[in-house]
């Protein structure tokens, strides 16, 4: 009998997790860590026949993310996340680390540095430091805090690969931005939701 997308999916999944721990356990989660990991995130993404589109329903609005593998616990969660065209995201930074790898589409990436000393309430003022394109086989990785901005380009839809260092149901608050203001507001925990 013909091995499923679905099967080999699973175990490709898992393969990835596993070698995403050996890196962790030797080094820690650190700059050149999250690199390796992302490294191993896009040659997942190559792997198209992996991600059928018929095993991923589309987003009714916006966005959807599909588990792929979630960790028990505080472990990991890997998703498939879909964006539609017009999606977009002002800055935010997760409080986790995260990586993306695109599988098809566009979804650029802006990154911004946090510039004032955080020594009032609500008040933030962010710079643009870089930008990314998030396409078949490209990827990007975040640090705990780092600060980026999304945005789907062109008119298909953006299909990735999402590692986050915890699942999205026990994610720390985020932190959004609005330069224009020199503001931030921070979103509820779900730290202990789970
Ligand atoms: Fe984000």
């Amino acid at each position: 009998m013909p091995v499923t997308a679905a099967t080999r999916r699973a175990r490709a999944c898992a393969n990835l997790l596993r070698q995403v721990h050996a890196i962790t356990e030797d080094e820690g989660i650190t700059p050149s860590a999250l690199h390796a990991i992302k490294l191993k995130l896009e040659a997942l993404a190559r792997r198209a026949d992996l991600f059928p589109a018929d095993d991923f329903a589309m987003p009714i609005a916006q966005g959807r993310n599909h588990k792929l593998l979630v960790e028990e616990g505080d472990g990991h969660g890997l998703y498939l996340t879909i964006a539609l065209p017009g999606k977009e995201a002002a800055p935010h930074d997760h409080g986790i680390w995260c990586i993306h790898a695109g599988i098809s589409g566009q979804e650029r990436h802006r990154f911004y540095r946090r510039i004032d000393n955080a020594t009032e309430p609500g008040k933030a003022d962010i710079i643009q430091v870089g930008e990314v394109m998030i396409e078949p086989g490209k990827g990007m990785a975040m640090a705990d805090h780092d600060i980026h901005a999304t945005e789907v380009v062109g008119d298909a839809p953006a299909i990735g690969l999402a590692l986050y260092g915890y699942a999205l149901d026990r994610f720390p608050a985020v932190a959004w931005y609005h330069p224009a203001f020199g503001a931030t507001r921070s979103g509820a925990s779900r730290r202990h939701a789970a």
